[in-house]
């Protein structure tokens, strides 16, 4: 009787255990930032607090609203850039070839451009493209969601953002 006793208890034991375990193993889904998001969430931080600017949020809609494009991007469209002109969101978008694309490599040839901006009078030099990285630091821009694809045969990375509320309103200054 003792014994049946004792096994009771430590399957009892087991069983709570086993709840508990599982219930430490899975955190919420929905908070847990992959690490590629994380980093892109970082590099693109990174340079909003350079000047000032709050951090952006990842946004998991966002994110797959990105994976979605570039995946079409890479299938349909022979890894070309995508048409974001009629999007509700803001997008920065980098074609490479030939080299191993991270996400902080991404959005560090985005903020390149930041030389070639000037606050003073809301400007780019000629001959660049400094919206990219005016939308990086885009203060009323709150949220991120970004993907990249890898396309055959030639081996080129096609990466996509989207921001939410999107930046670069004309005639508006980032910050
Ligand atoms: C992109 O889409 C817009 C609006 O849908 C269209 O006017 C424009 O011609 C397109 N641009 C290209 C390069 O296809
Ligand atoms: C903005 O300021 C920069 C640096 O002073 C200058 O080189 C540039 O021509 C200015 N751009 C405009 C459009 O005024």
């Amino acid at each position: 009787m003792k014994k049946v006793f004792l096994a009771l208890t430590i399957i009892y034991w087991l069983r709570s255990n086993a709840v508990l375990w599982r219930a430490a193993a899975q955190p919420p889904p929905a908070v847990v930032i992959p690490p590629d998001g994380q980093e892109y969430l970082d590099a693109h931080n990174r340079a909003r607090a350079e000047v000032g600017v709050g951090p952006l949020k990842w946004n998991f809609q966002l994110a797959k609203a990105t994976s979605l494009l570039v995946r079409f991007q890479r299938d349909r469209e022979n890894c070309r850039f995508a048409n974001l002109t009629s999007g509700k969101y803001g997008g920065n978008q980098m074609w490479a070839t030939g080299e191993v694309v991270t996400p902080r490599k991404v959005v560090e040839n985005w903020v390149a451009e930041k030389i070639y901006y000037t606050h003073d009078n809301n400007s780019c030099a000629p001959d660049h493209r400094c919206g990219v990285y005016t939308q990086v630091v885009w203060r009323n821009s709150a949220e991120l969601g970004c993907a990249l694809a890898n396309c055959l045969p030639d081996q080129s990375t096609l990466a996509i953002c989207f921001y939410n509320p999107p930046g670069n309103v004309i005639g508006e200054s980032p910050y």
